[in-house]
């Protein structure tokens, strides 16, 4: 993009008067300037604003407020003092029932203009009588000097460190402030110092235990020190692991290895309890993640005489309570330490009728459908790329009376429930949950019956 784009008489650094009106995929706020959009960020819908222009496009712009000139009504104080510095949240200036009401227009929009499914009527979104303190799983960035951990600062690799961060388990704060304290005893080396990248910590609602992981270049001697440590100082830490990663910005590292202790957590979801591993998915906030499984466990309706299948189904969160009530279910998760887990969970459960395919769904449920399996209600709760064609057409081919669509990006589920439209299915209900208040991002349930 040059600075020179000039679309509707925009330039990049200019400075324009704005009223925004909406919300878009992304968290930032939408309003037009002679007809062109202009996504601006830490906007509010109904604010009269000045946004500075960042970039210019053919057919749309972007730029960040500047100055509020007339607040929306529901323009709220931001909790947290780092609030637009800090990459983390990008919606805490916005009301909560005001959050809520734009996550499901976030799924309308989508749904009526990716998916073209006006006529589905999608349902406010449940949201969280206490909206805080909800994050079980965080990963924490280590800042440039010192043994400091913080979030990515937005649009940046550099790291944002709140004394406090009003989102995350009050559990895993301590374990970040505590960890902040002991290193730089343990490692008192420079290069020590610039080896940790990453903290991971893992901090179980249900019974108030922590795991934490230490991501690294190579494997410093120091960890083990820290570990004993950390868990010395915050008794709830159970277990403490280490893992590789190639550079700070990395976008993979490796499976974790265990330094000290356990390095499974218990989770719960409503009555269910699920072993996890610190390598494996388990839903972030799991106050909401029991309501979104007590959602798909109401709507799948499963009989006695039912076969499910749960495709994506990670340490089995939805999988084992649909099995209770099933004749038989069948897991898919390429996730190797997340299939481990559903193993252990499936023997924990005492389920017979389980069967457990490792592999990816893209693979394994076209190889079910030409082998003719027949499934009476199919579950999907794909990553955010959501499934793709291939898997919706496999799924359709299995028959089921329902299909369950679990997403948390609203464009993949309008694309997957056009899909899905168009191979015989009707969307019945969609309703939006609130897993990840402050932030744009939206986890919705889609009901669909065969025709
Ligand atoms: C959004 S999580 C859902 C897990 C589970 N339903 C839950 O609520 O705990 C998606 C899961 O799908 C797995 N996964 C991602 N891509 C996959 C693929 N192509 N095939 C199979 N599993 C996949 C991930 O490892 C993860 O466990």
């Amino acid at each position: 993009m040059s600075d020179t784009d000039t679309s509707a008489g925009l330039t990049v650094g200019q400075t324009v008067p704005l009223h925004l009106d909406s919300l878009a995929v992304g968290g930032e706020a939408v309003g037009r300037h002679e007809g062109m959009a202009v996504f601006a960020m830490w906007g509010c819908p109904g604010d009269e604003v000045e946004v500075e222009i960042t970039e210019v496009a053919a057919r749309f712009a972007r730029g960040v407020v500047k100055r509020v000139v007339s607040p929306s009504p529901d323009r709220v104080e931001p909790k947290c003092p780092h609030f637009g510095e800090c990459g983390g949240c990008q919606w805490q200036h916005i009301s909560y029932p005001a959050q809520l009401r734009h996550k499901a227009a976030l799924v309308r929009e989508a749904l009526t203009r990716i998916g073209r499914l006006p006529e589905v009527e999608v349902v406010e979104t449940v949201g969280m009588e206490r909206p805080w303190g909800y994050r079980g799983r965080t990963v924490y960035r280590a800042a440039g000097e010192g043994f400091a951990f913080g979030f990515t600062r937005h649009h940046s690799h550099d790291a944002v460190v709140p004394a406090q961060c009003p989102i995350q388990h009050p559990l895993a704060e301590r374990v970040r402030a505590a960890l902040a304290d002991i290193l730089p005893r343990v490692a008192g080396d420079p290069a020590d110092r610039a080896a940790v990248y990453k903290l991971e910590v893992g901090a179980s609602f249900a019974d108030e235990r922590a795991m934490a992981l230490l991501v690294c270049e190579g494997r410093p001697e120091f960890v083990i020190s820290a570990a004993k440590e950390l868990m010395a100082e915050v008794p709830e830490v159970t277990g403490v692991c280490a893992a590789r990663q190639r550079g700070p910005n990395a976008k993979r590292r490796s499976p974790a290895e265990l330094v000290a202790g356990n390095p499974y957590l218990t989770e719960q979801l409503g009555e269910g309890r699920y072993r996890v591993s610190p390598d494996s998915f388990f839903q972030v906030n799991p106050r909401q993640g029991a309501r979104l499984a007590a959602l798909v466990e109401e709507w799948a309706g499963v009989k006695e005489t039912d076969v499910v299948v749960d495709a994506y189904c990670g340490v089995g969160a939805f999988l084992l309570p649909l099995a209770r009530r099933a004749k038989s279910a069948i897991g898919i998760e390429s996730d190797e330490s997340a299939i481990g887990d559903a193993r252990a969970n499936v023997r924990a459960w005492r389920r017979r009728n389980v069967k457990l395919y490792r592999g990816r769904v893209e693979h394994v449920l076209p190889r079910l459908a030409h082998r003719e399996v027949q499934a009476d209600i199919v579950v999907l709760d794909p990553p955010r790329k959501g499934c793709g064609a291939i898997v919706c057409e496999a799924a359709a081919k299995l028959g089921p009376r329902r299909i369950l669509l679990v997403s948390c990006h609203p464009a993949t589920l309008a694309r997957d429930l056009r899909t899905l439209t168009d191979h015989g299915y009707a969307v019945r209900r969609l309703q939006p949950v609130d897993m990840f208040p402050h932030t744009w991002h939206v986890e919705a349930v889609a009901l669909c019956e065969r025709l």
